[in-house]
C-alpha cells in the first residue's frame, strides 16, 4: 500500500489510497470485535428458533442479547411470560416468531476463566423469517415485510431464477400497482404472475424475511364449507332448469315424429 502511494505522481490518489487502507484497518477492527463470521438463522413465522452459543466455559456467569444497539430481555426460563428465554448452558431461544425479530444479533457469553477472570465472547447471528401465504386472484396481496431496517425487496416468479426488484429505499416502488401503507407493501389485483417469492435484504445484502406466496383456488380456501353449500344451492335451480329443457326438447321431438306424416310441407 505504501509502495503505490509512493510511486503514484497525483496527490489525490495518494490520499485516497490512504482513507482506504485506514478504512479497511477499521473493518478489520469491527470484525474482531464481532466475534466471527455471522451465523445464519431461519425460521418460520409464529415458530421457534435456537441461538445456539456453544460455548465450552464452565462457569457461564452471564450472557446478554442485543439487536440494533439495543438489549433483548432474556428469561431464565421458557415459563415466563417474554418470547425469548435461555435453554441450557447458554443458548436462546425466541418462540413466536414475527417478521420484525429478522436481523443481526450479537450475544455475550460472560465466563470464568481457570484463574478466575472473567471473560468474554462475543458471537453475531443473522435471523432470517420465512413465511407462506396464498392469494386469490384479483385481490390485494400485502406484505408487511418493510422494517426499518429493510433495503430492497425482490420478487422472483415461480419458474424463473432471476430476482427482480420490487421496493428499493432509495428508489420506491418499481410498478405502478404497488403501493406502501405503513409497513405493508401490498400488490394490487394479484395475477398468477404475482405468485413465486419475495424476498427483503437488508443494507448487507443479508436475507432478513422470504415470503412464498401462491395463488389460492377458491374451494381450497374454503374451511367453514359455507361456499360449498351455497355452490350446491345455487346449481339446483340450474339443473332443474336443465333438466326441464331437456324434458321439453324431448316433447317436441317425438311430437314432431309422431306427426310427419300429416305436416302440410312432406305430404303435398
Ligand atoms: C404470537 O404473536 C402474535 C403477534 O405477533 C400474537 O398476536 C399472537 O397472539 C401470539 N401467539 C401466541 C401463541 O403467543
Amino acid at each position: 500500500m505504501i509502495k503505490q502511494c509512493r510511486s503514484d505522481n497525483s496527490g489525490h490518489t495518494n490520499c485516497i489510497f490512504m482513507i482506504r487502507f485506514q478504512l479497511k484497518l477499521l473493518l478489520l477492527g469491527f470484525v474482531n470485535y464481532s466475534g466471527t463470521v455471522p451465523v445464519s438463522v431461519s425460521g418460520e413465522k409464529r415458530g421457534r428458533i435456537t441461538l445456539t452459543c456453544e460455548s465450552e466455559a464452565r462457569e457461564i456467569s452471564d450472557i446478554s442479547l442485543s439487536s440494533r444497539s439495543e438489549i433483548i430481555p432474556v428469561c431464565p426460563t421458557e415459563d415466563c411470560s417474554g418470547r425469548v428465554y435461555k435453554q441450557g448452558n447458554c443458548d436462546v431461544v425466541f418462540k413466536n416468531l414475527s417478521f420484525s425479530d429478522a436481523g443481526t444479533y450479537f450475544m455475550r457469553v460472560y465466563y470464568s476463566n481457570d484463574q478466575t477472570e472473567l471473560e468474554r465472547q462475543i458471537r453475531t447471528y443473522q435471523l432470517h423469517i420465512q413465511d407462506e401465504v396464498s392469494v386469490k386472484t384479483g385481490e390485494e396481496l400485502k406484505l408487511d415485510v418493510l422494517l426499518s431496517i429493510a433495503d430492497k425487496v425482490q420478487h422472483q416468479s415461480r419458474r424463473s431464477t432471476e430476482w427482480m426488484k420490487v421496493w428499493s429505499r432509495t428508489d420506491g416502488v418499481q410498478s405502478e400497482r404497488i403501493t406502501i401503507r405503513d409497513r405493508n407493501l401490498i400488490i394490487n389485483e394479484f395475477t398468477a404472475r404475482d405468485a413465486g417469492s419475495y424476498r427483503v435484504l437488508g443494507s448487507e445484502e443479508e436475507p432478513l424475511i422470504t415470503v412464498t406466496v401462491t395463488e389460492s383456488k377458491e374451494i381450497q380456501d374454503d374451511t367453514d364449507g359455507t361456499k360449498h353449500r351455497s355452490y350446491w344451492i345455487g346449481l339446483t335451480p340450474i339443473t332443474v332448469l336443465v333438466v326441464l329443457l331437456v324434458l321439453i326438447r324431448i316433447a317436441v321431438t317425438s311430437h314432431k315424429r309422431l306427426h310427419i306424416p300429416y305436416l302440410p310441407g312432406v305430404t303435398q
